[in-house]
């Protein structure tokens, strides 16, 4: 079973306390998004392995840490999840970076796939896919879907607001997938949302609505 983690930093916590506040602009919510997906990237990528390389400093050589193993690649699941993009990146610059695209019907609630579009050598790099919710978790398991149809095997998915429904439904459909999560919250309210969440983060990102 994958893991799932919460992150408990405080500055993650507080700048959620930001974006969850209704009168939090569009600019100020694009730009907690961006900080945010930088301090989930630095606690997710934890566990990421290390091997021992000879350097020489001005002073000495020595035997330093640098990373190695697979390559990375983001994977949004649009539109929302390109908002955590430039914050990944500040983090990763050389990962590549897919696209899903994806919406939820708002009367099933069902995903509806429109665009799939990945790097050629996905199926040899750890793939990070990031949305701002896991709501049903129908859009995330739908997402993790294609890319497992594409040979892609080392998956994790990074999100900053959850309900216990959409970890439920993913633990279910894709156990060996890791969860990083920003916040925990309570429940879906009768629309799919998130209870307290944030509201739309698509609409809230681009200023739609
Ligand atoms: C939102 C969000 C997720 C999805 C979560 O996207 O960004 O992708 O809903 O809901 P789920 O877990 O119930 O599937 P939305 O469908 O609103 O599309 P958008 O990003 O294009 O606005
Ligand atoms: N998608 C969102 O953007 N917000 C929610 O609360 C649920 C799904």
């Amino acid at each position: 079973m994958g893991n799932v983690y919460v992150m408990d930093h405080p500055l993650i916590q507080h700048k959620i306390g930001i974006i969850r506040r209704k009168d939090t602009s569009s600019k100020e919510f694009r730009e907690m998004i961006k900080e945010i997906a930088m301090l989930m990237c630095y606690e997710a990528t934890r566990n990421l392995k290390l091997s021992d390389v000879e350097i020489e400093t001005p002073i000495a050589k020595m035997m330093a840490k640098e990373l190695t193993g697979k390559k990375l690649a983001i994977v949004p699941i649009l539109r929302a999840g390109l908002g955590m993009v430039e914050g990944m990146l500040a983090m990763i610059p050389a990962a590549k970076v897919g696209h899903i695209g994806l919406y939820r019907d708002p009367q099933t609630l069902k995903p509806v796939e429109y665009y799939c579009k990945l790097p050629a050598d996905s199926s040899e790099r750890e793939i990070y896919v990031v949305d701002p919710m896991l709501a049903t978790g129908g859009s995330a398991a739908a997402a993790i879907e294609m890319l497992k149809e594409k040979g892609v095997k080392n998956i994790h998915f990074m999100c900053i607001i959850a309900a216990p429904e959409g970890v439920k439904k993913m633990q279910q459909e894709h156990p060996e997938v890791d969860l990083y999560i920003g916040a925990l919250d309570q429940r879906l309210n009768e629309h799919g949302y998130i209870v307290p969440g944030l509201g739309d983060a698509g609409d809230r990102i681009f200023g739609t609505k």
